[in-house]
């Protein structure tokens, strides 16, 4: 079974800290969290997933590798059932970013604050940025991934439970450089708005949105 990741999940494992311990929730078939231990960054693993599908394919990977004493294997919802303390870092990728918003609330604890967030929402970017600051995270870094004709954003966050506000535009393109591949991330948004401007009891509102972005350009 090929171990490699992807270019989206090369750019959630280059956000993870050197020497972490990890838990990667929502593992799937654990390529993330194998493919740091085999690089030698991280120290240990914890591959969690909700579904026992996912893990069963993952455990078959770990044991491949015979990675058995580096990562170790959860059947949980999100994070409930980890020992926080024992975790430096904490990924959820590849989910949309009210599933991940959901996730993070659910076991929001003191704990979070020495803890390094690395995230990848597929869907509702928007909606995850608005959770983080109104919940007290921080976006660190923000980088958008091209990958098969679609754009990512990964970000690594961290905690400090103080929330704040952000102008509207924030929300839709957080910390996304206009550069690169974070053009084609702002040059989405903008285009997903315009469809939206259709609706004639949103059209001024998002236009004025939109205007708020291209400024930013
Ligand atoms: C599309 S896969 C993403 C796999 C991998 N993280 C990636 O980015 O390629 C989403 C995974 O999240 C798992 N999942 C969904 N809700 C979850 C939850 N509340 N807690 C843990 N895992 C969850 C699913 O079972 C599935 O394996």
């Amino acid at each position: 079974m090929k171990a490699s990741a992807d270019k989206r999940l090369l750019a959630a494992a280059e956000l993870i800290s050197d020497s972490a311990v990890l838990a990667d929730i929502g593992t799937d078939h654990a390529k993330l969290p194998v493919s740091l231990i085999l690089s030698g960054r991280i120290k240990r693993a914890f591959a969690c997933d909700i579904n026992e599908g996912p893990l069963l394919f993952a455990e078959a990977l770990i044991k491949e590798r015979k990675l058995e004493d580096k990562i170790t294997t959860v059947l949980t919802d999100g994070l409930k059932g980890l020992t926080l303390s024992e975790i430096t870092d904490v990924s959820i990728c590849g989910m949309g970013g009210e599933l991940i918003s959901d996730i993070l609330k659910n076991s929001l604890s003191e704990e979070y604050s020495r803890i390094n967030f690395v995230l990848n929402p597929m869907t509702r970017d928007d909606a995850l940025r608005r959770f983080l600051a109104e919940n007290g995270f921080i976006i660190e870094k923000e980088t958008a991934v091209v990958q098969s004709g679609r754009v990512y954003s990964v970000m690594k966050a961290s905690y400090n439970g103080k929330p704040y506000k952000k102008e509207e535009s924030w929300y839709q393109i957080g910390e996304i450089a206009p550069i690169g591949e974070g053009k084609k991330y702002i040059e989405k948004v903008i285009s997903r708005l315009e469809k939206q401007s259709k609706n004639p009891n949103e059209a001024e509102k998002i236009a004025r949105l939109i205007n708020e972005i291209k400024e930013k350009l």
